[in-house]
């Protein structure tokens, strides 16, 4: 069986890592295909180089554009190799343009779609990722559901039982396979001058929250007034689109310690000693929760409501208020919890089905 794995975006490169360990491990047929969506060294190749990653067998740079001319050019491309290569199956993970386009292309040309983490739903169709990951799911033969609410999600819009596995979310496996690397590699709380419990981590870059003036003056509003409140610092990766978005309007970020986007083993060290977490990243939510770190959302709705239902997560929207109020509900709440995502086996599983399937 020849597996092809696509991947686009800094979460893609992170969770399908234990996928690609896992075709390693077993000596299988596979070759992994990178559209090119994520390409700055510090969203893209960093990943390869700390995940010790095998180069992938094609790269699109297909870089940055609209959702079509992202898209678009994602599928022309993906439907060529798919010619050329004749896999048997395709593995698309996430809600990104690189899933859409993967799935679809492949869908189109009657190959086997596999879609890792499926069945996640906010219920928003503003956000560009729910449609996204509506349509990958409805295009896909295989459906890795990451808990059994996801898999509920699917059967409400009529996918059939037998198309859907529940395997837990690979994040947990990158979770658990990095952490011990990353204590015993390089220190970045030193390097950063922060203590332990004693700093909050602050990374946003929805579109919604970022693309919109007044959504990011408010978001940075109630962020200064948790610094001010606290008094500690509030350390926050740019993401690129954020970046960006901060010249364009022009905001300075003085109570903040902005810094680069740091590797993944950095990352888990930052979570994992953090007092507080504000975010709107999907991944954040699910690793604050199996870290055991409290978690703020800086959205009305998410589509990681497993999080909410333990405990280990808050939605707090953009508005000062809500984001203070939030922050001293988190802190004086629950420290442990069960993390719902899976045991970490979820790479194992999904190529066992693969197998069988
Ligand atoms: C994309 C995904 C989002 C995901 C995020 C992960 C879609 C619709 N969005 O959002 O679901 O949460 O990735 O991080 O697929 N840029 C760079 N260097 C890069 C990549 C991007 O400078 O390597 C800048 C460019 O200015 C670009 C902007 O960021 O226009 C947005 O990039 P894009 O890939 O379109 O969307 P993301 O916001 O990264
Ligand atoms: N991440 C990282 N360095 C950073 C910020 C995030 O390695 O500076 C990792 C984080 O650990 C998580 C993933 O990036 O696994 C989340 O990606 P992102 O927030 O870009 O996307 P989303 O999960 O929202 O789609």
């Amino acid at each position: 069986m020849n597996i092809f794995i696509i991947l686009g975006t800094r979460p893609e490169i992170i969770k399908m890592s234990p996928l690609i360990r896992e075709c390693e491990k077993r000596n299988l047929d596979y070759f992994v295909l990178h559209t090119g969506q994520h390409y700055s060294f510090e969203m893209d190749k960093a990943f390869f180089d700390d995940l010790e990653l095998p180069k992938p067998a094609y790269n699109l740079e297909i870089g940055s554009g609209s959702h079509a001319e992202q898209t678009g050019k994602i599928m022309v491309g993906i439907e060529k190799v798919i010619l050329d290569e004749k896999p048997d199956v395709v593995l698309v993970q996430g809600d990104t343009n690189t899933v859409l386009a993967g799935s679809l292309a492949a869908s189109k040309v009657n190959i086997k779609v596999g879609h890792v983490e499926a069945g996640l739903r906010s219920y928003d169709r503003s956000m560009p990722e729910e449609i996204n990951r509506v349509v990958a799911d409805h295009v896909s033969n295989i459906l890795f559901a990451p808990t059994e609410l996801s898999k509920q999600n699917l059967l409400k819009e009529g996918i059939e039982e037998s198309k859907i596995f529940v395997t837990g979310n690979t994040i947990v496996d990158a979770v658990f396979q990095n952490l011990e690397i990353s204590n015993n590699k390089g220190n970045v709380l030193n390097d950063l001058k922060l203590k332990s419990k004693e700093y909050f981590l602050l990374t946003f870059h929805r579109a919604e929250n970022v693309d919109n003036r007044e959504q990011m003056s408010k978001l940075l509003k109630g962020i200064s007034m948790i610094q001010k409140e606290y008094s500690m610092p509030v350390v926050f990766p740019v993401h690129p689109r954020t970046e960006k978005r901060i010249q364009e309007f022009g905001f300075s970020l003085e109570d903040i310690t902005s810094i680069r986007p740091v590797s993944f083993l950095e990352f888990l060290q930052l979570e994992a000693n953090a007092r507080l977490v504000f975010t709107d990243s999907g991944g954040v939510q699910e690793e604050t929760c199996i870290l055991g770190t409290p978690c703020i959302t800086l959205r009305d709705n998410t589509e990681r409501p497993e999080t909410l239902e333990v405990g280990s997560n808050i939605l707090a929207g953009v508005e000062s208020d809500r984001i203070m109020q939030s922050a001293v509900k988190m802190t004086n709440g629950k420290k442990s919890w069960n993390n719902p995502f899976g045991d970490g086996k979820a790479a194992e599983k999904i190529i066992d089905t693969l197998i069988i399937e």
